[in-house]
């Protein structure tokens, strides 16, 4: 069954609080979104192999660790997965990056897939798929079959906010995947919005609406 990390820290509840507020803006709506990838993107990569180095000090030699180089990507599902990329490439710059484009029918709230490129050794990365919302789940199960489909198999999925409903459906689909968010929320409303939510990712990121 997957894990679900709600990132529990002070930093991280101010800011969300910042991105839920309707008063807050697309500049600063963007750059507390990155700054919370980034701290995300720290509790994510916690597992990752480490290998034994010794470094010339000024001094003397010192026995540390460095990651031990394993090839990581990042997926984010556009639009407003694209909010998270560059806050977890401060902290893993060499990560590649696959797009994939899924938008929510309105009416239906299945997702519809419109586009998907993935770097070509996609099957050898452990890859972080990023996306603010994940409410009735079903563009995170899709995008995660996508990558799955082209061979990788150490998957992580991050957001912002998850509704239960999202939960329950991800770690049903893709048991294997674990799921860190920032804040877990309540429930759905009749459009399948997340209450109390931050309203359409997509939108406030990108200032269009
Ligand atoms: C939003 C959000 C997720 C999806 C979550 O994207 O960014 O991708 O909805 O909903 P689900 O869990 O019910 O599938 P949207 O479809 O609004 O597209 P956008 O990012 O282009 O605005
Ligand atoms: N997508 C969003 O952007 N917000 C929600 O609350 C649900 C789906």
């Amino acid at each position: 069954m997957s894990k679900i990390l709600v990132l529990d820290h002070p930093l991280v509840k101010h800011k969300i609080a910042i991105m839920r507020n309707k008063a807050t803006g697309t500049k600063e709506f963007k750059s507390v979104a990155k700054e919370i990838a980034m701290l995300m993107c720290y509790e994510a990569t916690r597992e990752l192999a480490v290998e034994d180095v010794d470094v010339e000090t000024p001094i003397t030699t010192a026995h540390c660790q460095m990651l031990a180089g394993k090839k990581l990507a990042i997926v984010p599902i556009l639009r407003a997965g694209l909010g998270m990329v560059d806050g977890m490439l401060e902290l893993i710059p060499s990560a590649k990056i696959g797009h994939i484009g899924l938008y929510r029918d309105e009416e239906t709230l299945e997702p519809v897939e419109y586009f998907c490129k993935m770097p070509t050794d996609i099957s050898e990365r452990d890859v972080f798929v990023v996306d603010p919302m994940l409410a009735t789940g079903g563009s995170a199960v899709d995008a995660i079959k996508l990558i799955k489909a082209r061979g990788a198999k150490n998957i992580k999925f991050l957001c912002l906010i998850a509704a239960p409903e999202g939960v329950k459906k991800l770690s049903e689909a893709h048991p294997d995947v674990d799921i860190f968010c920032a804040a877990l929320d309540d429930h759905l409303n009749e459009n399948g919005y997340i209450v109390p939510g931050l309203g359409d990712a997509g939108d406030r990121i990108f200032g269009t609406k």
